[in-house]
């Protein structure tokens, strides 16, 4: 790369500066009597950088056929602007026109809706709503890495192809190398000992199994990966990939697990509003109305904290007709989790303590022998955004909870192993990237808080 500025760096300048080099592509150009005035912006930031090109320009004719969504490097003289709404504009003494763009560039002026943009995925970055959503995107996963680091947690790169199916919810993406029109067999069945790794093999849906093992070892660590689910629900809150964080600490307990939790969402809530306030701004002003006040409600109130059975008692009570139906034992719906964070306490809430039928084998038995230590962390316009658990540490009991799940305890020998040497209570969860920067960005949908989205029929660009 040469020697340009960004625009940001240019904009946060504190004294002129004489042949500065800026380099981006063009928002807008419109022309006065003895100049153009161009509308810069290269991504550094939701500002665009005015530039000033004179008639005088030995390219003048050039520059006048300049249009939106072109690509220029300028070198020229950054002084105090003479117009409104800027501190800065460069005064070109050169315009090179790197690429042209002509009218079919299709993110012309403003106005295009989100579905429109979502076509157009491979553009959309370079609007001003997607711009944003993306550094704050990538401000958050800075976010997360320090508050974890900073308390001493370990990151570990859990494996992306794996052998298990930790949620137990068989919505698995199978890994295989296995000549489709011509798979080995052996009694009929698919024979997968005969495939790459000698077994069947799935992308993950969660690092949590192998997180725990080294929980089990470094005390407190983290992962953060692509997670990928097979769930065939075109919602506008599931992806078929999407970035979970997931904490695992020995030695801790349901209650620890939940203040943790509380603690991260308000971090990165906080952390995002000091560090991205023009991004946070444009959300608030073409997004969501209501997205600061509700951010700075969460932040500075706790959460509420409600058992499963309490909840589904307050959903019979609500005298609400729901589309789905609310009883002990059934799973809360999103129109449920809504109901509870939106009508009811609106604020954050924290379910915990589910029937064990509908949670999976690895969360610790209650000693009511019914409930286990499930928590779910809902909040307002979502629903859930993290799901964790205090995982059973009685090696027994975790057989026990395979075989009622249908799995054989042999298949997780390595997983046992963990019960059998130096076992110890241990807790975590999982925070949904995308659902997060859904709850922190006000964009309701998680297609536009990723940049290539994967759902069900749709995995273009
Ligand atoms: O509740 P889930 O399924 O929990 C687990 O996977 C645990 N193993 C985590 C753990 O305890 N370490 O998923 C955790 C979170 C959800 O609360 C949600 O925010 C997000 O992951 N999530 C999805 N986000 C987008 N698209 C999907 N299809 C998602 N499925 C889950
Ligand atoms: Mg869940």
């Amino acid at each position: 790369m040469s020697s340009a500025t960004s625009v940001k760096d240019a904009l946060n300048e504190t004294a002129p500066v004489k042949n500065m080099v800026v380099q981006g592509w063009v928002r807008t150009r419109r022309d006065s009597k003895d100049f153009s005035f161009i509308e810069l912006n290269d991504g550094s930031s939701l500002r665009s950088l005015q530039i000033i090109a004179k008639n005088s320009l030995p390219n003048y004719a050039v520059v006048q056929r300049l249009s939106t969504g072109g690509s220029i490097r300028v070198t020229g003289g950054l002084v105090a602007s003479q117009g409104k709404g800027q501190k800065w504009e460069l005064i070109a003494d050169n315009v090179e026109i790197v690429g042209t763009a002509d009218d079919s560039y299709p993110l012309q002026k403003k106005g295009h809706t989100p579905e429109f943009l979502r076509e157009i995925a491979h553009l959309r970055p370079r609007s001003n709503i997607f711009s944003s959503i993306f550094r704050v995107r990538s401000r958050l996963v800075f976010a997360v890495q320090q508050i974890f680091q900073s308390r001493g947690f370990v990151y570990v790169h859990t494996p992306i192809i794996t052998g298990s199916d930790c949620e137990g919810a068989g919505e698995l993406f199978r890994v295989s190398t296995i000549d489709i029109k011509n798979p080995p067999r052996k009694n009929g069945e698919i024979d997968f000992a005969q495939d790459f790794f000698a077994r069947p093999t799935y992308l993950t849906v969660s690092g949590q199994l192998e997180a725990e093992a080294f929980a089990l070892a470094l005390s407190k660590v983290y992962t953060f990966g692509p997670t990928f689910r097979a769930e065939n629900s075109n919602t506008s809150r599931h992806a078929s990939e999407f970035w979970m964080i997931e904490p695992e600490m020995a030695f801790c307990d349901l209650n620890g697990n939940m203040d943790l939790a509380e603690e991260f969402v308000k971090y990165l809530i906080a952390d995002a509003k000091k560090h991205c306030p023009d991004e946070m701004d444009l959300f608030a002003r073409f997004v969501d109305k209501e997205l600061l006040s509700r951010l700075d409600f969460v932040v500075n109130r706790p959460f509420q904290r409600i058992a499963y059975a309490d909840a589904v008692d307050l959903l019979k009570k609500s005298g609400v007709k729901f589309e789905f139906p609310v009883d002990y034992g059934l799973n809360l719906q999103s129109e449920h989790e809504r109901w509870l964070t939106e009508n009811h306490f609106k604020c954050p809430v924290t379910v915990f303590n589910f029937p064990k039928e509908i949670k999976p084998f690895y969360m610790r038995l209650n000693d009511d022998g019914t409930t286990v230590t499930a928590m779910d962390l809902l909040v307002p316009g979502i629903g859930e955004i993290v799901g964790g658990s205090q995982r059973e540490e009685r090696l027994e009991m975790l057989e026990e909870n395979m075989r009622q799940h249908g799995m054989d305890p042999v298949d997780y020998k390595w997983y046992l192993d963990l019960r059998r040497y130096g076992t110890v209570p241990h807790s975590g969860f999982g925070l949904g990237f995308e659902r997060m920067l859904m709850f922190i960005t006000g964009v309701s949908n998680i297609r536009d808080v990723i940049p290539f989205a994967r759902t069900p029929g749709s995995a273009e660009f």
